[in-house]
């Protein structure tokens, strides 16, 4: 470390010229004033009205191993082990998807879309529930709900029953594979709910290494010979699973639209509404079942 002092303002501006060379400035600067928070409290106004503001040596240790770790392209979220979705907190490690923006607007379409009359106990089932960032944001957001997650990883299973206690939630946690069912699931759901895995193989060269060296694979890729099997066992289980007048409700790879609209009417489901994310991409589909 050759940081010229331990005075906040200087480790700010040494660790910041570092990540600029993985980051852009604005980033690195957002960055360093994460880790200075979350790590010790020291938030943008506090360094104002302390300018000379020391860390301790093992302080200055934290930080350093968190830049080193921001250096190989470490997402933040899992350097500090937590995130924001829907104005709830989650905890997150590499067992689990990082919750992404684009599932916050599909949530808050759940959410807005349902009537305040609704009386009846609303089952909903999240299917690759991972950080259980939807089943409980909806379990916290829809009166009257009871719902459940299921997941074919059980450390990523791990993390979510951890969030729903720390956000006070009642979740029910299923362990399986939606492409090859063990339990017995007895249950006729109002809504049903995935963003399952939908990156095609092809799609790689695409993203970001901060997303391919860190995040969990299984949580991710499908292959290029099939990258709707996840939605074609979904809309096999609802034809079972899902009560008359119920809803299913899917994040999509935004080049399948089209292609994930035939799907649902090829398994008997004609009520198909895409909807577009903040960015513009056809990335939400909302199936109604109807006689
Ligand atoms: C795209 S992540 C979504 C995680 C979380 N729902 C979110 O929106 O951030 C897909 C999830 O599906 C799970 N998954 C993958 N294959 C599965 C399978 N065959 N059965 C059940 N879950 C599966 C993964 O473990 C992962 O947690």
């Amino acid at each position: 470390m050759k940081v010229p002092s331990n005075l906040v303002r200087d480790i700010r501006k040494y660790y910041c010229e570092q990540l600029c060379s993985v980051y852009d400035n604005d980033e690195a600067n957002a960055m360093i004033l994460i880790l200075l928070e979350h790590y010790f409290n020291i938030t943008r106004i506090k360094m104002a009205l302390e300018p000379d503001m020391r860390l301790s040596e093992s302080e200055m240790l934290t930080f350093h191993f968190a830049v080193k770790d921001l250096l190989k392209n470490k997402p933040i979220q899992y350097i500090i082990g937590e995130t924001e979705f829907c104005d709830l907190k989650f905890k997150v490690n590499e067992n689990v998807l990082i919750p992404r923006p684009e599932t916050s607007e599909l949530v808050m379409k759940i959410i807005n879309s349902q009537q305040p009359t609704a009386n009846s106990q609303q089952l909903i089932l999240d299917i690759g529930t991972g950080s259980g960032c939807i089943a409980i944001s909806l379990a916290k957001q829809i009166p009257n709900s009871k719902v459940y997650a299921l997941d074919i990883s059980e450390k990523a299973l791990e993390v979510a029953k951890g969030n729903a206690i720390n956000n006070d939630t009642d979740v029910t946690f299923i362990h399986d594979d939606i492409l090859n069912l063990k339990n017995n699931i007895e249950i006729e759901f109002d809504i049903i709910v995935s963003n399952p895995p939908y990156v095609r193989e092809l799609e790689k060269a695409e993203m970001r290494d901060n997303v391919l060296d860190w995040e969990p694979h299984n949580a991710l890729f499908v292959s290029d010979n099939d990258p709707l099997i996840f939605y074609r066992n979904i809309l096999e289980f609802a034809k079972s699973h899902l009560k008359e007048n119920g809803e299913i409700w899917f994040e999509i790879n935004e080049y399948l639209g089209k292609e994930m609209a035939d799907l649902c009417k090829e398994y008997g489901f004609s009520d198909v509404e895409i909807f577009k994310d903040f960015r513009g991409k056809e990335r939400i589909v909302k199936v109604n079942k109807t006689t």
